[in-house]
């Protein structure tokens, strides 16, 4: 909160940003510290791709542990908590200090060096954020793979990563049932054609495991061999990488968002003190996934950076430490490690919504100063009823895998402004954020048109740097959407009204996302077609009052016996739905799968996902002059109707 006598105004902080990036960013900069500072501020030579601070070396482990040693080696660094497990554990500055460097010794001694990716397969546990600070603290790139997808989805990652070690652990386990990651582990590299050198699993004792002789080794026997090994942390040009995390697109093979150091770094500092004013010595509980981008930036990261605490959460946000339903668990904590930033996203809410609304005044919330929620639409009865219910600004906010923080928020850190329900506000310092027509590519700038929305480059710190390996693909998936115009597209519809405050309207492409979790409709197609009893399927996300999303499926079968027998079709709809749980994982499970006859299609062929889903959400699926076969989506809408 900015209470100097002269408090900034947002909008000339975000002009300054926006006319004079290298002026802003060099202030911004010296939020982190440097071993040598940066040469050049912003390099554009190679447009659309930025090289932010180049020149200046840094480390992000320095800055998020080693830093704080002189100040706060004795304060709370880590809250891991579980209950799934039942366990809380608090971690200081100097002891994650010594955990993460043991961590990095270890992957030292493996092999690892500066540059090589190490693959981070993990529950929401202490162990893996040590990892991912041991692999930047040595300067090796991690690549976390979300611990809720299953053996094909992280085959294909492990295959564009090339990983020389992977990190994992047995089990991790969701409403206190077990679920075996070493078995989908081993099921993966057999599936993979490239395979790692090492694999390290941490053995929590939840299930037994087997190990693979010569490649597989035991965290705790290794770490024993490097209990006092000194690791400094390797000093990196700002521009080498820091991670890759891979997100869907519209294809089936997602995309690996490759993150640079020191922009990444000075983004994530910034946000923390503009956006979610959260500060030194303070406690910030993200509830999420490190799997996700949001556990990448706001669970591990900027929390650290900053020098707050981060609270680690494995668990449903309606379960007690000792696994009975508990609907105020995550107050319970805010009152006991006084947090003041609380960030999750909607569906979350959604979730506690359907609880009894006087858990929300069981505990002592004094030291709570905001909750941000993102990731997903909120839809304003689940603001209004939180933002009630606890008493404080609930802060949407947008942003994307490859932005790494928010593109429109409010920086109440600059200045309180007023926050609109349904809006997440207004575009981030560094973001030119506009609204095009879809086909045309025309700026719409009358209040309340909708359009894709997008940004103009120079990208600002902590955007992606491009997509691993494959600086191809992120032109030509990122920048080449509108004829002329050199814009990074989004893919979400938006408006913008008179005050310049922006609406998120959904996604524009194939990409759905359920309860915040953002999976490719082609990739869930791709594991139904492997199916020997489906010929065709199309997959669109259709809106739900719980998840935002869920996943529905419209199969030709090769039997047509599944279109006019129930039970046939019942058979066939179980197994798909099973395949799909088993290769990528159980969230992207469809909640149903139709046997149809047809499929609708334009004349050359394209399926017309948009007008599915529209008939599935009983809306005018639009023009259809382009379809084939009329009568194919007359059927589906007979059968939405029944
Ligand atoms: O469709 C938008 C939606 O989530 C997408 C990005 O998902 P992901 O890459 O997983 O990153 C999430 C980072 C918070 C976006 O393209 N989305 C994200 N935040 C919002 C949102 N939709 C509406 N409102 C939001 N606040």
């Amino acid at each position: 909160m900015n209470t100097a006598p002269n408090p900034v105004r947002y909008a000339d902080f975000y002009r300054q940003s926006i006319e004079h990036p290298d002026a802003f960013w060099a202030e911004q900069a010296k939020l982190i510290d440097w071993h040598t500072p940066p040469q050049q501020i912003l390099d554009t030579s190679r447009l659309p791709f930025v090289r932010w601070f180049a020149g200046g070396t840094t480390n992000l482990c320095h800055n998020a542990v080693d830093r704080h040693l002189a100040t706060r080696a004795a304060q709370p660094a880590l809250i891991a908590v579980s209950t799934e497990t039942g366990s809380e554990k608090t971690y200081t500055y100097a002891e994650l200090h010594a955990h993460v460097q043991r961590a990095a010794a270890v992957l030292q001694a493996l092999g690892v060096t500066r540059g090589d990716r190490v693959l981070i397969y993990m529950p929401m546990i202490a162990e893996a954020i040590f990892a991912m600070l041991a692999c930047v603290r040595i300067g090796a790139i991690h690549c976390v793979v979300f611990g809720g997808f299953a053996s094909s989805s992280l085959a294909s990652r492990i295959e564009d990563a090339q990983p020389k070690v992977i990190i994992s652990t047995d089990a991790g386990s969701r409403g206190r049932r077990v679920i075996p990651y070493k078995p989908l582990l081993d099921e993966a590299i057999h599936l993979s054609v490239y395979k790692p050198s090492a694999v390290v699993l941490h053995d929590r004792g939840l299930v037994p495991m087997e190990l693979v002789a010569g490649r597989d080794h035991i965290a705790s026997t290794l770490e024993a061999q490097q209990q006092n090994t000194q690791v400094p942390c390797v000093w990196l040009d700002a521009t080498e990488p820091s991670y890759v995390l891979y997100t869907s697109g519209t294809t089936g093979k997602p995309k690996g968002v490759q993150r640079d150091t020191g922009g990444y770094a000075v983004a994530l500092a910034a946000s923390m003190k503009h956006i979610y004013d959260c500060h030194a010595g303070e406690t910030m509980f993200t509830a999420s996934d490190i799997g996700w981008v949001v556990g990448h930036s706001y669970i591990v990261y900027a929390p650290l950076l900053a020098g707050a605490a981060t609270v680690v959460y494995e668990g449903l946000p309606t379960q007690g430490l000792d696994g009975k339903t508990n609907g105020a668990i995550w107050w319970s904590l805010v009152e006991k490690y006084k947090v003041s930033i609380v960030f999750t996203a909607p569906t979350a809410i959604r979730v506690l919504k359907q609880q009894d609304p006087a858990l929300l005044k069981k505990h002592d919330l004094s030291s709570l100063r905001m909750l941000f929620l993102a990731g997903e639409p909120l839809d304003e009865p689940t603001a209004r009823w939180i933002s009630e219910g606890l008493g404080v600004p609930i802060i949407d906010n947008y942003w994307q895998t490859e932005t790494g923080w928010p593109i429109i928020a409010m920086a109440n850190g600059v200045e309180r402004m007023p926050s609109k329900f349904g809006s997440p506000g207004l575009p981030a310092y560094g973001y030119k954020v506009k609204i095009l027509h879809e086909v045309t590519g025309e700026e719409l700038t009358a209040p309340n048109e909708k359009g894709v929305v997008v940004f103009e480059g120079p990208t600002p710190p902590g955007f992606m740097q491009t997509v691993w390996r494959n600086d191809e693909r992120f032109i030509y998936s990122y920048w080449r959407s509108f004829p002329d115009r050199m814009v990074y597209s989004t893919f979400d519809w938006g408006i913008r009204d008179a005050d310049g405050y922006f609406y998120i309207l959904g996604r524009s492409d194939d990409v759905i996302n359920i309860a915040g979790h953002r999976l490719g409709t082609r990739e869930i197609e791709e594991s139904i077609a492997g199916h020997p009893g489906v010929a065709e399927v199309a997959v669109v996300g259709v809106e739900d009052p719980l998840k935002g999303q869920v996943a529905v499926g419209f199969a030709i079968p090769k039997d047509s016996a599944a279109i006019d027998d129930s039970e046939v079709a019942k058979k066939l709809e179980n197994e798909v739905m099973h395949r799909v749980a088993e290769q990528i994982g159980a969230l992207a499970r469809p909640s149903r799968v139709h046997f149809v006859a047809a499929l609708p299609k334009t004349r050359s062929g394209k399926l017309l996902r948009r007008a599915i889903q529209a008939i599935c959400e009983h809306r005018d699926p639009g023009d259809l002059t382009t379809i084939d076969d009329v009568s194919s989506l007359q059927a589906i809408r007979e059968m939405m109707k029944s």
